[in-house]
């Protein structure tokens, strides 16, 4: 077997032993596959290809110190599978079909969990698609679900230090009313030009704003947005905001540590008032904030002058690992053993 120096893992693709698959036709899935295969075969008119009718979902399993594998939230994110299918008129997936597929792709390729001390985790990446034929804009009669999984380290290279962010007005990632509530490819696609551009800045994520008004914080890259103001976890409320499974429990997390959860617009100008800010995701997990520029208002929002995570942003992210390595006691049902 190849040896991987799991501490210095980044977050991209590793090829694995297995995936696993459910296919749907005739109006019905199918039972899963278990295939070492990293390609799949479609139909050249798939709408996945034409139109985008494809949805995808991101969660983590850990090795803790007791040697178990722990996977985080799968429920809420089988869950909102089954929302973004809604959104892009797929046929849903059953609660069981995604739970089983994890759990098989997990134990398939656990010798890809990394090991507790590396800080390193394991992606689990699902992804749903219509693979049958259609040249009209209408949703597909035949679709692919498949789970891979993939040993990562920090999405931002800095991974828990603060970095800088941009706002750049001349770009959005989701319409108010669009599918930004959704986890869709299309809404990554038309995040690239702006991400290249902040990256080729030296920022590591753009700060959207809301599209329609330009004056209220939407999301962060791939991640949602929080400040901290004295003992407040302040995040965006919006139309566009993909719903955070990391954001929801750190919510969770910040009232159980006894400070006040504010889920609301946030003004731009707000930015002024916090204390810490920090962009969260599953693959983000906490990524604090170092700054962020308003460009085209020559404008700088500061969080951290010395180069170091806030203390509330250190406490948050402590806790969170925590329950996610099983350091510490999972009172909150969050975490499934495999
Ligand atoms: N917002 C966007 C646009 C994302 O792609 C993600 C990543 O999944 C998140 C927020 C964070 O969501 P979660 O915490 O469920 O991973
Ligand atoms: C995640 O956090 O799981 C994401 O999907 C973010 C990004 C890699 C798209």
């Amino acid at each position: 077997m190849e040896t991987i120096d799991w501490s210095s893992l980044s977050f991209g693709y590793m090829p694995t032993d297995y995936n696993v698959r459910y296919t749907y036709k005739n109006n019905a899935w199918g039972e899963m596959e278990i295939t070492d295969s990293q390609t799949v075969t479609m139909h050249i008119a798939s709408t996945c290809l034409h139109y985008g009718q494809a949805a995808f979902e991101g969660l983590k399993a850990f090795r803790g110190k007791d040697g178990k594998i722990r996977i985080f939230r799968l429920d809420e994110n089988a869950k909102r599978l089954q929302s973004s299918c809604r959104g892009i008129m797929m046929p849903e997936l059953s609660l069981e079909k995604f739970k089983d597929a994890v759990i098989t792709a997990v134990k398939k390729n656990e010798r890809f969990v990394p090991p507790y001390e590396s800080g390193a985790s394991l992606y689990i990446r699902p992804v749903l698609f219509g693979t049958g034929e259609q040249v009209g804009v209408k949703p597909a009669k035949e679709y692919v679900f498949i789970i891979f999984v993939t040993p990562v380290g920090p999405y931002f290279k800095e991974g828990f230090k603060p970095t800088p962010m941009v706002i750049l007005r001349q770009y959005d990632r989701a319409a108010p009313l669009g599918t930004g509530t959704f986890k869709v490819g299309g809404n990554y696609a038309a995040s690239l030009v702006a991400g290249e551009k902040a990256h080729e800045m030296g920022y590591s994520a753009v700060l959207y704003l809301d599209a329609k008004e330009k004056k209220y914080i939407d999301e962060c890259g791939p991640a949602n947005f929080f400040g901290i103001r004295g003992n407040s976890y302040i995040t965006p409320k919006s139309t566009s905001i993909l719903p955070s499974i990391t954001n929801k429990s750190l919510m969770t997390i910040a009232e159980s540590l006894g400070m006040t959860v504010e889920q609301r617009r946030v003004p731009e100008e707000e930015l002024e008032t916090f204390d810490e800010a920090g962009a969260c995701g599953t693959a983000a997990v906490i990524s604090p904030i170092e700054r962020i520029d308003d460009l085209d208002r020559n404008k700088s929002y500061v969080f951290s002058k010395d180069g170091k995570p806030g203390v509330i942003c250190e406490k948050l992210y402590n806790k969170l690992r925590a329950i996610q390595y099983g350091d510490e006691t999972d009172t909150f049902g969050w975490i499934t053993i495999v």
